[in-house]
């Protein structure tokens, strides 16, 4: 199976923040940007593999600040590291200033995809290339977030966790 190149999985979507996705102070409720995110990611987990893929897990969401109603929200969704049948798709999400059109970034999210077959058993993905200097970051440290997803999730002995134990090792 060819290895693909990150960039070959992003995926962006632009939204706008409408009435019944917002509580009652007017800020985007948390559901709607995990479902929003959750879609994206899906879509460039889906460009890697080119396969039914389907969530595994959410390893990481940080809603960092609140998004009003009418505000005009970008996500950009990636992968940023392949292993057997599961990819990790980072989204970065940003909201863009309504006069000026400057773009910050207000929230992200980590997800683990899993490419499956037409029985929902998992199968083969192509390996990831990182390119960028963020991509070569962000491939290193998801060994360690995969570790600790599969500890919690009690799919990973504590003592196999050989990268989570080298942070902690003194
Ligand atoms: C995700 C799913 C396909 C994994 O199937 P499984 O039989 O448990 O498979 P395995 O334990 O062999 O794991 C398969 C891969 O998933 C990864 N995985 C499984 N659970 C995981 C978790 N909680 N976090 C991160 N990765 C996980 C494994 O590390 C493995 O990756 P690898 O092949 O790259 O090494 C299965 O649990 C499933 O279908 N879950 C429901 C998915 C779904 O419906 N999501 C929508 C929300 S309800």
């Amino acid at each position: 199976m060819k290895a693909k190149a990150a960039k070959e999985s992003l995926a962006i979507q632009t939204k706008v923040v409408l009435p019944h996705e917002t509580n009652s102070l007017g800020k985007l409720f948390g559901g709607a940007l995990l479902a929003w995110m959750d879609e994206i990611a899906a879509v460039s987990a889906h460009r890697h593999a080119k396969r039914v893929v389907v969530t595994a897990s959410i390893n990481h969401v940080s809603f960092g600040e609140p998004i009003d109603l009418g505000a005009i929200v970008t996500l950009e969704a990636k992968v940023s590291r392949a292993y057997s049948s599961s990819m990790e798709v980072i989204i970065d999400v940003f909201v863009e200033d309504r006069i000026t059109g400057a773009r910050h970034q207000s929230n992200q999210a980590i997800y683990t995809f899993v490419a499956v077959d037409q029985n929902g058993a998992p199968i083969h993905v192509p390996e990831l290339i990182p390119e960028t200097e963020e991509e070569h970051k962000r491939f290193l440290a998801a060994l360690r977030r995969r570790q600790l997803a599969l500890v919690l999730a009690g799919k990973m002995k504590p003592d196999d966790a050989t990268e989570l134990k080298s942070i902690f090792k003194i």
